[in-house]
């Protein structure tokens, strides 16, 4: 893909980046996107698994749709897309991830400043107690699983419909998104707020906002540039036009 002079100029000089991703930068990984025709919302009814009053009717039902989606996860490896953002880490001084995914690839690909802001599929947590049960042995799980400190139900600790974000998470990924020069919006259908609110934020405090998907999303018109195509192809280039800063580690 050919880059415009202005974006090369961006991205050499830029010295504080936060990026967004979504489902999509996943996809080339083989993990199922939410929206579109294979989404997994087209196959799946959100209200009757990511939700906690459908987790409370049936919480074993909720607990098959999770162990079915992590045995996938773990099946799979980080892509391309999610390498180059562990390389745009090493280059740039200022640099936060921020991602919607809960499915640890970003974290598995070696991604460390990072913002997970709809939790993490690997953890889960007692909705009593609130102890955080990090070892779960998901693929002997025939019912939902018990706290073995108070036999509450044990929840995978993700955000569900209807519940609001971890409020330390949003407010560093909204720090991040207020004090970068470049906001990079990736993978995502930008559709979901808070999440959503973010490329905005960016470009409200004026930082040069580029999305790269698949597909035009809302935030097409309004991002400097929208770069159509595979998150796992655009990335490796588009991280190479970066210099190395001084102080990061080459
Ligand atoms: P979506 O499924 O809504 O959107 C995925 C986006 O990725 C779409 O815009 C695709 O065009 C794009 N895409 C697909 N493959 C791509 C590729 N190889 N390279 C670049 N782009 C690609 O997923 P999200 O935006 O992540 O929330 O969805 C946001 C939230 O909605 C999720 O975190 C989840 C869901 O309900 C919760 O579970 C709380």
């Amino acid at each position: 893909m050919t880059f415009s002079d202005t974006l090369r100029a961006r991205l050499e000089t830029a010295q504080s980046v936060c990026v967004l991703t979504g489902a999509g930068i996943s996809a080339e990984s083989g993990v199922p996107t939410f929206r579109g025709e294979e989404g997994l919302w087209k196959k799946f009814r959100p209200e009757e698994l990511a939700n906690f009053h459908a987790f409370i009717r049936n919480p074993d039902l909720v607990w098959e749709w999770y162990a079915y989606r992590r045995k996938l996860i773990h099946e799979v490896k980080p892509n391309a897309g999610h390498y180059a953002l562990v390389e745009l880490e090493r280059r740039v001084k200022e640099f936060t991830l921020v991602t919607q995914n809960v499915d640890n690839l970003h974290r598995r690909a070696g991604s460390k400043s990072m913002v997970e802001l709809h939790g993490n599929i690997e953890r889960s947590y007692c909705i009593d107690c609130g102890a955080i049960v990090e070892e779960l042995d998901i693929d002997s799980l025939t019912k939902a699983p018990r706290c073995v400190h108070c036999g509450g139900l044990v929840r995978p600790d993700v955000v569900w419909f209807g519940e609001m974000l971890p409020r330390e998470a949003f407010s560093r990924a909204e720090q991040a998104a207020r004090h970068c020069d470049l906001f990079l919006c990736i993978g995502t259908s930008a559709v979901v707020y808070p999440a959503a609110s973010l490329p905005y934020t960016a470009f409200d405090q004026g930082a040069f906002v580029v999305e790269i998907n698949r597909e035009r999303t809302e935030l097409s018109t309004r991002a400097h540039e929208s770069l159509l195509g595979a998150a796992g192809e655009i990335l490796p280039q588009l991280v190479s036009c970066f210099s190395h800063q001084e102080g990061n580690t080459p």
